[in-house]
């Protein structure tokens, strides 16, 4: 299990230029070398809300985000991501349960902590006859801790990180949702911040502007932020995601290490050739267990465990006159991983 960590570690912190790539799931310096960062960036513990009515929303949710993650709290649509971040950020009492943020027990600790953290939360209260600079302004002013001659600066810094800058003196009411969005992650990075919490950040973005917040929180996340970022589309986010936690129905069914989790999962062998018969035999001569020969396909599945590398197949291939028209190695997506895990499509379960 090691080497899938390690890759995908490797792939994902960008790292300062020239330096050795990291071995493993070490813990970015920025992070290590601040004075107060707790074990855990937000812990839960049987988070529970049941609303009037009778439904629970989040089910006895035991949530771990390790300090410089970038965690991905992925689910389909009503699956308890909101309700679980408006109890994680001190907006909503928890029926059950608790939780801590950045060490310290929330909603008491909400005064102190808050200002460590940034939330994109659904539906900013924004103020839909000002505009996009303005209501940062107002933020801005309603925070204890920024220093008002530096507002200027610090709004403008925001607005320009997010791509609002030529928008910024527009009304609110006439953004898009995407600029609507862009505004709400702006009001986060006001201040350089310890923890940042985005509610489905990419909600309402095209592609593109989808692509600049996966972007945006890369480079948070490599000056250290740990970044706990919900979706309710899997292939957005996975792939900048250290960590990911899954909902389902209120649960949460799976959390842990992204590569981990992958790493956990058969890999498949893919290899499309004219010659089916022997390049079955040579596949099986490796030790690969074929799944499925037929027309010019053979599947194997390929145990990250004692499975030949794909060179090695390549070269048995190719040593034995068997023609490689395609040759591949895919792991299970998420989404594939979940509807193994719950036996459900990732959409709207109620
Ligand atoms: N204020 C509320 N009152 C009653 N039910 C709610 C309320 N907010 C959310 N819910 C319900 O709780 C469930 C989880 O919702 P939510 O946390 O918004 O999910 P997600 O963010 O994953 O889409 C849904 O079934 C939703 O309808
Ligand atoms: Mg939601």
């Amino acid at each position: 299990m090691t080497n899938p960590v390690t890759i995908a570690q490797e792939g994902r912190s960008a790292g300062p230029p020239g330096a050795a790539p990291s071995a493993a799931a070490v813990p970015d310096p920025a992070t290590t070398d601040s004075t107060d960062v707790a074990d855990v960036a937000i812990a839960s513990t049987a988070l529970t809300k049941r609303f009037r009515g009778g439904q629970v929303a989040v089910d006895a949710v035991d949530l771990a985000v390790p300090p410089g993650a970038v965690y991905g709290f992925l689910g389909p649509n009503g699956s308890g991501k909101t309700t679980t971040i408006r109890m994680l950020l001190g907006l909503v009492a928890p029926t059950a349960g608790s939780a801590t943020l950045l060490g310290r027990g929330m909603p008491a600790a909400g005064r102190t902590v808050l200002p460590r953290v940034g939330a994109l939360i659904e539906g900013p209260a924004f103020h839909p006859y000002l505009s996009g600079r303005a209501n940062l302004a107002r933020l801005d002013a309603a925070d204890r801790t920024a220093d008002p001659r530096t507002a200027r600066h610090r709004i403008d810094a925001a607005l320009a990180r997010v791509g609002l800058g030529n928008a910024a003196g527009k009304r609110y009411r006439q953004y898009s949702l995407g600029m609507k969005q862009r505004l709400g992650l702006a009001g986060a990075l006001l201040q350089p911040r310890d923890l940042l919490v985005l509610d489905e950040p990419t909600n309402g973005l095209d592609p593109q502007g989808t692509r600049e917040v996966r972007t945006l929180i890369r480079e948070l996340a490599s000056d250290g932020t740990t970044v706990f970022v919900s979706s309710h589309l899997l292939a957005e986010i996975d792939q900048i995601c250290s960590h990911v936690g899954i909902m389902s129905r209120g649960r949460l069914v799976l959390q842990g290490p992204l590569a981990e989790l992958r790493g956990e999962q058969d890999a498949v062998l893919t290899l499309q050739t004219s010659a089916v018969p022997p390049a079955v035999d040579i596949l099986r001569g490796l030790g690969l267990t074929v799944t499925e020969a037929g027309g010019d396909v053979v599947r194997a599945a390929a145990e990250t465990a004692g499975a030949p590398a794909v060179q090695d197949v390549a070269v048995a291939l190719v040593a034995a006159g068997v023609p490689i028209l395609g040759l591949a190695l895919t792991r299970p997506t998420l989404e594939e991983l979940f509807v193994a895990l719950t036996g459900e499509g990732f959409d709207v379960a109620r």
